[in-house]
């Protein structure tokens, strides 16, 4: 997909300028500083198995990465956090103020970017996109320091703030490719699936991963009180104890005692549950496939569900 990336990446430049210098040099700055690009190239994945290669796919797939980029620079701001993409955050160095404004430029000029491609059911699908990403920032607004979240509702809070985009992703995809409804359906469900399988390995990795590899630091869940799922089944699965300690650093957000809540994570099989619900996840999202034609794009799709699992970036 290298020349097409290389295509989306031109697009994001250009449609990120503005007259106003601190937009630009923002979201140049958070741009520039790479991302996995993950989900437009669902958008380009979906389109070409599909037999679709007209122009709008790239212009699709800058919409995706602009909402997604709008979603960092005010999550980051929401989060407290300091390092994104082996960078300062936004927030850092500009300040909140600025980061929550330009995302709020970006999100529009990715308003503007979707009507450019005059199809109804684009719109519908990303104006129910945004809208379910706002809902799930705030239920796990709501969530913060609550030890005795269920597991359900934590997975509610993923699949609204992360799965219902690369869901959004693929189902543009097929929609560019007029693809049938079942076909539809069945690549929104692997991008539901999908983006699950991705949050849960990003919330593992918030104990598990190197702050060097991830671009970003660990324990800033725990420094938080985010009661994720590593988190959760440590307390049902330890002592009481250990449930005593990982409640005790969720409702008071001790990052000071991430090194034992490592231990316990680990010690209590924690992370390998959170890894076998994601490869649940991504066993559904292979399944998904076998609605698309053989290709090197269906072969591309397969080959991700295999990345997100094993990643440790
Ligand atoms: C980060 O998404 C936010 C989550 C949904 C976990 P990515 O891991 O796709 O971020 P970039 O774009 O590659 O930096
Ligand atoms: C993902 O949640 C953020 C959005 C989907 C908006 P996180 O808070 O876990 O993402 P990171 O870890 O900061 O990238
Ligand atoms: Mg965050
Ligand atoms: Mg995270």
């Amino acid at each position: 997909m290298a020349p097409e990336m290389a295509e989306v990446d031109a697009l994001i430049r250009r449609r990120l300028s503005s007259q106003v210098a601190l937009i630009n040099q923002i979201s140049h700055y958070i741009v520039s500083a790479g991302g996995k690009r993950i989900r437009p190239t669902l958008v380009l994945l979906f389109s070409q198995a599909l037999g679709f290669h007209g122009p709008e796919r790239f212009e699709l797939a800058a919409t995706v990465e602009f909402i997604h980029t709008a979603t960092l620079l005010h999550d980051d701001v929401v989060d407290e956090s300091e390092l994104r993409r082996g960078r300062d955050t936004a927030n850092a160095r500009f300040g909140n103020a600025a980061s929550v404004l330009v995302g709020d430029f970006l999100y529009s000029r990715a308003f503007q970017m979707m009507v450019s491609v005059n199809r109804m059911r684009v719109l519908e699908v990303l104006a129910d996109a945004t809208n379910v990403i706002a809902e799930g920032e705030v239920l796990q607004l709501m969530n913060m320091h609550d030890p005795d979240l269920a597991v359900d509702d934590y997975l509610r809070v993923i699949r609204f703030k992360t799965a219902k985009l690369f869901e959004a992703s693929a189902r543009l995809g097929a929609l560019l490719a007029d693809a049938p409804a079942e076909i539809e359906a069945a690549c929104a469900d692997y991008g539901r699936a999908l983006g699950t399988a991705f949050q849960l390995i990003d919330d593992l990795l918030d104990y598990e991963g190197a702050t060097t590899a991830l671009g970003k630091n660990v324990g800033d869940d725990l420094r938080e009180g985010k009661p994720t799922l590593p988190l959760l089944a440590a307390m049902a699965r330890g002592t009481p104890a250990q449930r005593d300690l990982v409640r005790a650093a969720i409702v008071n957000g001790e990052i000071e005692r991430l090194p034992e809540v490592i231990a316990i994570v680990r010690e209590t099989g924690a992370l390998d549950a959170t890894r076998a619900v994601a490869r649940g996840e991504i066993e559904r999202a292979r399944q998904c496939l076998t609605v698309l034609p053989d290709s090197a794009h269906h072969e591309a799709l397969l080959y991700l569900c295999a990345q997100s699992i094993e990643r440790s970036a």
